[in-house]
């Protein structure tokens, strides 16, 4: 929000598509205010206008969210319309135009969070990608739908969520790892198709089980750059496990050191051998790696120090280790 406000955007939008009642019953927050307070705390205030949208099917949850937004004192630059007793698609379907300016959508953060996979149709995640500056958050409630993917009564329900009826593949998928990576793939693929940049985050309990993945995807390389920062904050180290599995082969776990060696492999198989502007060393590990942007430059250091790299067109007075500038050109051995 922050970016996007103080940018080429006068107006942005926040949805909450299974907004629940906004206060989880041991007294927790829940998004919709999460969202709503951390934008009203921002100093100094945004000065875009800031539309919220909040949806919840059943209306005692969105009544009760209702009070809770009405307990805060709204800044004329803020607008928060709650829908209460219809589903996540019919009020997209029936708001869009308002939140449309000049023909387009204006930008969007859309976070979709279903209990399960019914009342997400992937052709509103789609119709949200294809809009400039727009992005989805998805909570894919991987055990719930494990659980019932083979279910006679869901077919068209999963042909929905999936946006196709490839899924139908991963049911005979026997082995529970193999049927796991199939449907997270599928839907990997299904937003691949629609945005630039996605990536994966599963959360697995204790015994390795997968609990859920956060899909997001973006059209905007500052988009990701910011949600991995917030990514690799998340993991404390408690009950589950955080990590980005939108690799298979290189599912790398959330913590507080992470794992430069597995990150300079990488790294090295990419561009040994080759030539790279520091930009494109970057891109590299924003977009192809778990990685985030801080880690990468620590590994340069050090393959530069053991000689297996030089800095082509260094600028005058470069120190020795450092790769600020980049339009710099590097040399792997
Ligand atoms: C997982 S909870 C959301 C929790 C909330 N995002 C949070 O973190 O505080 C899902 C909510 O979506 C509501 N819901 C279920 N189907 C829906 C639909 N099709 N459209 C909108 N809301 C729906 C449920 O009543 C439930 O409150």
């Amino acid at each position: 929000m922050v970016i996007l406000s103080q940018g080429r955007f006068p107006e942005i939008l926040y949805i909450d598509g299974f907004a629940g009642p906004g206060e989880y019953q041991g007294g927790g927050p829940g998004s919709p205010m999460i969202a709503l307070d951390t934008a009203l705390a921002f100093r100094p205030p945004l000065k875009a206008k800031l539309h919220f949208l909040f949806v919840e099917a059943r209306t005692d949850r969105a009544e009760y969210l209702r009070q809770l937004v009405a307990s805060r004192e709204l800044p004329a630059n803020v607008s928060v319309i709650i829908e209460g007793g219809i589903t996540f698609d019919a009020a997209f379907a029936a708001r869009y135009g308002s939140y449309q300016r000049q023909g387009r959508l204006m930008p969007t953060f859309a976070f979709i969070d279903p209990f399960g996979w019914t009342g997400a149709p992937f052709s509103v995640v789609e119709r949200i990608l294809s809009q400039r500056s727009c992005e989805v958050f998805v909570n894919f409630m991987y055990e719930e739908i494990n659980r019932f993917i083979g279910h006679p009564d869901q077919v068209d329900n999963f042909n929905s969520f999936f946006g196709t009826e490839e899924w139908k593949k991963c049911v005979s998928e026997l082995f529970p790892r193999e049927r796991n990576r199939c449907l997270h793939d599928l839907y990997l693929r299904q937003l691949r198709s629609c945005a630039k940049f996605v990536r994966s985050f599963e959360t697995s309990n204790k015994s390795d089980v997968t609990d859920y993945f956060l899909f997001y995807a973006t059209n905007e390389l500052l988009g990701l750059r910011k949600m991995k920062e917030a990514m690799w904050k998340v993991d404390e180290g408690g009950e589950f496990r955080f990590s980005d599995a939108t690799d298979p082969y290189q599912a790398v776990l959330f913590e507080k050191a992470p794992d430069f060696a597995a990150l300079r492999s990488q790294m090295l198989g990419e561009f040994s051998g080759k030539d790279a502007e520091i930009r494109d060393i970057e891109q590299f590990v924003l977009v192809q790696t778990a990685f985030r942007e801080t880690h990468y430059k620590g590994i340069l250091k050090t393959i530069e120090r053991e000689g297996g790299l030089r800095a082509l067109n260094p600028s005058r007075g470069r120190r020795l280790g450092t790769f600020a500038d980049p339009d710099m050109l590097v040399q792997f051995k």
